[in-house]
């Protein structure tokens, strides 16, 4: 049953059993490791896609969440200018207040804390949420939701913005989220969130963003339907180049804005793309598993040949190409990664070992993986040297590739 209208939900593939895409197991994990069944369906009604199996919250947000947003210098930027939009925009008032919704670390209110600005994330995963703290950043290690919404609006009044990235499509209670933003987003405020776009991940075969924490992947056409359903309007729309391909949704209460014209060029768009036609999502099902024959033919061929190769990212998108290709430690021996809170830890289902990034080039495997693939541009500049010497990287975005 659909989670924003109660409608069908049609199935278009399942992935099967898969694991936690963010919990990187201690070889004494490895036995009581948590699965659930990871398939994806389109409402008949509201065209929302979504998981059919929901994962309990507090399995994958908690204490040792190993996700640090700023783990990325492109990320870092792109949220500091986000930040600076907002504050030539929607902050130019008297002692303006800005929320956001999964701070992470606090990549994105650092700017706000050095600009003097009234904030406050929310951030339930206590690990990262401590590392905001640590920089000066105020935190509520808390999930947004109505009741926690109406306890900020009592005690700190309403908020001008309401901001969240890879977030909101990380929560089915989608109705929850929008009765919070009724209690608290000021009249003229506006809530903007932004995240995988369903558009982006048909169009690049990116099956990957599909995981246990992206429950929705968001359209246009979806969101203004759920927008409309909890009272809202959906008044502007921006696609952007990271993490593979997003949109930022602006959202207002019904009348308190203009809407742009862009939101019903792209709507149109992804109905003359077919992105709410069935035979899209079958040739998209069809598409994954021609892929990931192709990257398994292709690893299995270079260990036959003797070659060495590893992978590089341990994202939480990694855990599906591992898992539902079949690829474990005797096709891709090691992945490299910079989170120091992922080393020394096995991959979730796969159980590949993950070691720092520095020993890439230690080791110099004759292949790479790109699970990384949306932070391609930072890590083969960063990792020129691994190509320099003769390593290639394995990529599997759009198609399988060796560059
Ligand atoms: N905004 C950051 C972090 C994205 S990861 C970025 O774009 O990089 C998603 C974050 O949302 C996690 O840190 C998780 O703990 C948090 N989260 C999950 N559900 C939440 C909720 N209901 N309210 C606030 N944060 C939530
Ligand atoms: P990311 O693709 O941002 O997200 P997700 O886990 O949701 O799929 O994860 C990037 C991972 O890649 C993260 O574990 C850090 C790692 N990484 C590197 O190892 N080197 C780098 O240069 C960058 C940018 C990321
Ligand atoms: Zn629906």
């Amino acid at each position: 049953m659909c989670r924003i209208c109660g409608g069908a939900v049609s199935e278009f593939f399942d992935f099967g059993r898969q694991p936690l895409s963010d919990t990187f197991l201690r070889a004494d994990e490895v036995s009581g490791e948590y699965f659930f069944r990871l398939a994806v369906g389109v409402c008949e009604d509201c065209s929302m896609v979504q998981l059919l199996d929901e994962v309990p919250r507090d399995r994958m947000f908690h204490a040792d969440y190993p996700y640090h947003s700023s783990g990325s210098a492109r990320m870092r930027n792109h949220f500091e200018q986000t930040a600076r939009d907002f504050l030539d925009t929607e902050l130019t008032g008297t002692d303006p207040f800005v929320v956001e919704i999964g701070c992470n670390d606090g990549v994105m209110l650092r700017t706000f804390r050095e600009a003097g600005i009234r904030h406050l994330g929310f951030e339930p995963s206590r690990g990262v949420a401590d590392l905001a703290r640590a920089d000066g950043i105020r935190v509520l290690t808390d999930y947004f939701e109505e009741s926690s919404a109406v306890r900020i609006r009592e005690s700190d009044g309403p908020a001008d913005v309401i901001f969240a990235a890879n977030t909101i499509c990380h929560i089915p209670y989608l109705g929850s989220i929008f009765r919070g933003m009724e209690a608290l987003l000021a009249p003229d405020g506006v809530f903007v969130f932004e995240d995988p776009y369903l558009g982006d991940i048909i169009r690049l075969n990116t099956f990957d963003q599909i995981y246990d924490e992206h429950f929705f992947l968001f359209s246009v056409n979806s969101v203004r339907t759920a927008a409309r359903r909890f009272g809202f309007e959906l008044v502007d729309v921006r696609r952007l180049p990271v993490h593979g391909g997003e949109v930022r949704y602006t959202i207002a209460r019904t009348g308190a804005r203009p809407v742009s014209p862009a939101v019903d060029a792209l709507a149109a768009e992804e109905r003359d793309r077919g992105l709410i036609d069935p035979a899209t999502f079958e040739r998209f099902g069809a598409d994954v598993k021609r892929i990931c024959g192709e990257l398994v033919e292709l690893l299995r061929r270079l260990r036959a040949e003797g070659k060495r190769v590893a992978g590089y990212g341990a994202t939480a998108k990694s855990a599906t190409v591992t898992n539902y290709c079949g690829i474990g430690p005797e096709l891709v021996d090691v992945v490299y990664d910079t989170t120091p809170a992922k080393h020394g830890r096995l991959m979730p289902g796969s159980h590949i070992p993950v070691r720092p990034a520095s020993e890439l080039a230690e080791t110099r495997p004759d292949f790479a993986v790109l699970f990384a693939w949306n932070h391609a541009e930072e890590i083969q500049v960063k990792e020129k040297a691994f190509h320099e010497s003769g390593g290639r990287w394995i990529t599997y975005v759009p198609d399988v590739r060796i560059t």
